[in-house]
């Protein structure tokens, strides 16, 4: 991810206020305007009093976290711009559930269980193929994008697949729709890689039912590690300290947070969530490096874990 950026020419302010009411007012308003123009349910991420007569939840960003979201914001935009669109529609037309940049399948991992039926946030959706999958298996999904251009590219595939669901535009660390509305939060290297977990894991928390389940996927803190400052892929050598990146500025522009595992499991637990499991994954025998994402090459990650898959939930 180390591509030119372009800033995104404004975010759009809501279009619709009562999207927030719960995730199912969200799915009937969506169902109502299939007709129309507003299929995309717009909320801004900036404070309630700019978007509406309710308050947003979460904290506000401050500083250095609102300069993050604002690095993030023009990373994605350039990347929507470079891939997108091509990847998107790609990944919606895909028929089986995968994990992350070598594709791992669901079916080798069964973490997600018969989702029909849940509620579902998806926090850091980009272009919403993870939600699209999910709500051809009965879900209802709601995907959450801080980056315009990601959702515009999200909308334009559920006009081109004819599978429409809410798509918010917000922080996911203060994302304006109520708690205990969800059944499951999943982020596949959304909010888990690109936003900071003291404030993603607690508002995934505050979103769900009791009892209600997190799966997130990011890449490892070993490859953050073995990858260089600017282009090119992770190595077979630690470049840096991994007490430096769980806040790490990624070649170009974004910033990207990995933390070990030790410290995945203290920010868990202190926002109520029991880990179920973690898979760390390796590249299938078959993948091929990333054509894009300059992460891990295949080989590398046949030998080490690139990525890592999250299961956790909250006291019922
Ligand atoms: C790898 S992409 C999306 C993942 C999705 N599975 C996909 O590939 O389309 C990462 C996404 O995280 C979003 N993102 C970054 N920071 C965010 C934040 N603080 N809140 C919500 N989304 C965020 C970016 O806008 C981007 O769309």
């Amino acid at each position: 991810m180390t591509r030119p950026c372009v800033r995104p020419a404004g975010h759009d302010r809501p279009a619709v206020a009562a999207a927030r009411s719960s995730s199912r007012a969200a799915h009937r308003l969506a169902e109502r305007n299939q007709a129309g123009d507003t299929r995309w349910v717009t909320l801004s991420e900036g404070p309630a009093s700019e978007t509406a007569g309710e308050r947003v939840p979460g904290p506000d960003p401050g500083p250095v976290a609102g300069d993050d979201i604002a690095a993030n914001r023009v990373l994605w935009t350039g990347v929507n711009a470079e891939y997108g669109n091509d990847h998107a529609l790609r990944a919606w037309a895909a028929e089986d559930v995968t994990w992350g940049v070598f594709n791992v399948p669901e079916r080798d991992l069964g973490v997600l269980g018969d989702v029909a039926g849940l509620d579902v946030v998806e926090l850091g959706c980009g272009t919403a193929y993870f939600s699209a999958w999910l709500a051809r298996r009965g879900a209802r999904p709601v995907g959450v994008d801080v980056t315009p251009a990601q959702l515009s590219t999200a909308r334009r595939c559920q006009d081109r697949f004819k599978l429409w669901f809410p798509l918010v535009q917000a922080d996911a660390g203060a994302v304006p729709l109520p708690a205990a509305g969800f059944d499951l939060a999943i982020s596949e290297c959304g909010a888990s890689l690109w936003c900071d977990p003291a404030r993603w894991v607690p508002e995934a928390a505050r979103l769900l039912r009791p009892g209600g389940r997190l799966i997130f996927h990011t890449t490892s803190v070993l490859v953050a590690m073995c990858r260089p400052a600017g282009p090119g892929y992770a190595g077979r050598e630690l470049l840096r300290p991994q007490r430096e990146v769980w806040r790490l500025p990624a070649p170009g522009a974004g910033v990207e947070f990995h933390h070990g595992h030790g410290e995945w499991i203290r920010v868990l637990r202190a926002a109520g969530f029991v880990v179920d499991s973690l898979h760390e994954l390796y590249a299938p025998a078959g993948a091929g490096t990333h054509p894009y994402y300059e992460i891990a090459t295949a080989d590398w990650a046949r030998q080490w874990p690139a990525e890592e898959l999250w299961v956790a939930h909250l006291a019922a």
